[in-house]
């Protein structure tokens, strides 16, 4: 039977999850709440917040919706599968239970899960204010840098990275006095790790699995990885030094033991896990779960997967994994952020954009932060545009990727020049 899909989410994660999910001979209507103009060519976007699960159920009742796709974190955080599984119990859901997203929405959570199940990951502790001074002791017996992470979700910003004592001493202080609000009333101090990072994405039922592409994100805002933090500025699939015995200790030691921790512990499951690992010298490491796909590491990713995502998200959501096989693309994929020039600080928004249809000629163009205003699109928000590129290398993904992006402009538009430059030497 067709199936009636709702993506839930904003962003080019949602954009590029809806624009996958539109080749599948398996559905019948595609809905976005909000989505954005870049998900409204493809599907039918419903006016109202992700967050808002009233909405959300009036939407699913209102459009006879089979399967409910959760982009971001915060509703799934919020418990938005158990609710929607208690409203309508046919529902499937992709997006895990409220206790599976403790995995993101609990470093601490998260930290003793790994433990549990012995998953790689560094060493660690978690202190609240009443513990200020076991804290400050544990921080003695570590080399720097020094890595303080506020528990709970802090929009992408509670992870504090210091080179010294004192100022990490300081920061503990600032944290527990509610920099981060209720987020940081408990805090995780973990050992630094050294390495490069990488993306692997899985998809799971809670006891079989699929892994997706993995990718490479961008985090920082200038080229070089200098200047501060962003929700990401490009991103990169395949990944070089990801090779075949990496992927495998990642699936061994990492991937298998999570999902077989998950099932021990009786937790429901059904969606992506985004397992962010660094590669120390070859042996993979956990430096964080999300329990979402990631943004803008979906903008590459998905435009890999040869088999039918929809396909996969059912097995998913019904428990019927095991009988899934993924065909993955050989080709490399590379994404570019552009962004308002000011991010991620202030920026200005309702610029018009042109140049879209001239740069979808040769890439895909997953909106993030636009809007439709009388007949033009317009900037509305930080990362504004995923500008992904396909092609047999990733030299040439990356090249035409940036020939695309060029042809794309509006005021104060900024982008990394820099994308796929510091795997050349994998290569
Ligand atoms: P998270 O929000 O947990 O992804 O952390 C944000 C960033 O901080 C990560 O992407 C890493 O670059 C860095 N990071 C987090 N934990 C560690 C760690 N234990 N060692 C080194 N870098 C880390
Ligand atoms: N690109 C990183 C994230 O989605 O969290």
């Amino acid at each position: 039977m067709p199936l009636n899909v709702l993506v839930l989410g904003s962003g080019g994660r949602e954009h590029a999850l809806a624009w996958k999910i539109s080749q599948s001979g398996k559905l019948s209507n595609l809905y976005c709440l909000p989505g954005n103009p870049g998900t409204a060519a493809i599907a039918t976007n419903i006016a109202a917040g992700a967050d808002d699960f009233e909405a959300v159920a009036t939407a699913v009742s209102a459009n006879a919706i089979d399967m409910v796709v959760v982009g971001p974190e915060n509703p799934l955080v919020s418990g938005i599968t158990d609710f929607l599984k208690e409203r309508f119990p046919d529902l499937m859901v992709v997006g895990p239970s409220r206790q599976g997203a403790l995995l993101e929405g609990s470093k601490q959570f998260a930290k003793d899960f790994m433990a549990r199940h012995a998953i790689p990951t560094a060493a660690y502790r978690s202190f609240t204010s009443a513990t200020l001074g076991d804290a400050k002791a544990f921080m003695k017996t570590l080399q720097p840098p020094y890595v303080l992470k506020a528990d709970g979700l802090a929009a992408g910003k509670g992870v504090v990275i210091l080179d010294d004592y004192e100022s990490a001493c300081t920061e503990l202080e600032e944290m527990f006095s509610g920099k981060f609000g209720q987020a940081s009333s408990k805090v995780v101090i973990e050992q630094f790790l050294s390495g490069i990072e990488v993306s692997v994405f899985v998809l799971t039922d809670g006891r079989d699995y699929l892994i997706l592409p993995e990718a490479k994100d961008y985090k920082r805002i200038g080229d070089g990885d200098t200047g501060l933090n962003t929700g990401g500025m490009g991103a990169v699939s395949p990944v070089p030094f990801a090779d075949a015995a990496f992927m495998a200790k990642v699936e061994d030691r990492i991937v298998k033991p999570t999902i077989a921790g998950l099932a021990a512990e009786g937790i429901d499951y059904r969606g992506f896990i985004f397992l962010g690992l660094m590669n120390c010298g070859g042996e993979p490491y956990v430096i964080e779960y999300n329990v979402r796909m990631g943004d803008p590491e979906t903008e590459a990713v998905m435009t890999r997967i040869g088999s039918d995502l929809l396909s996969h998200l059912e097995a998913a959501a019904k428990g019927s994994l095991a009988g899934e096989t993924i065909s993955i693309e050989n080709q490399a994929a590379v994404t570019v952020v552009m962004v308002s020039g000011g991010y991620p600080g202030a920026y200005k928004s309702q610029y018009p954009i042109s140049g879209l249809e001239k740069a979808a000629a040769a890439a895909n163009v997953f909106h993030m932060g636009t809007k439709a205003a009388g007949g033009d699109i317009v900037t509305a928000g930080g990362r504004v545009l995923a500008v992904t590129a396909n092609a047999a290398d990733m030299v040439s993904a990356a090249g035409k990727a940036y020939e695309a992006a060029g042809e794309i402009s509006f005021m104060d538009c900024y982008r990394r020049s820099d994308i796929t430059k510091d795997l050349l030497k994998y290569l």
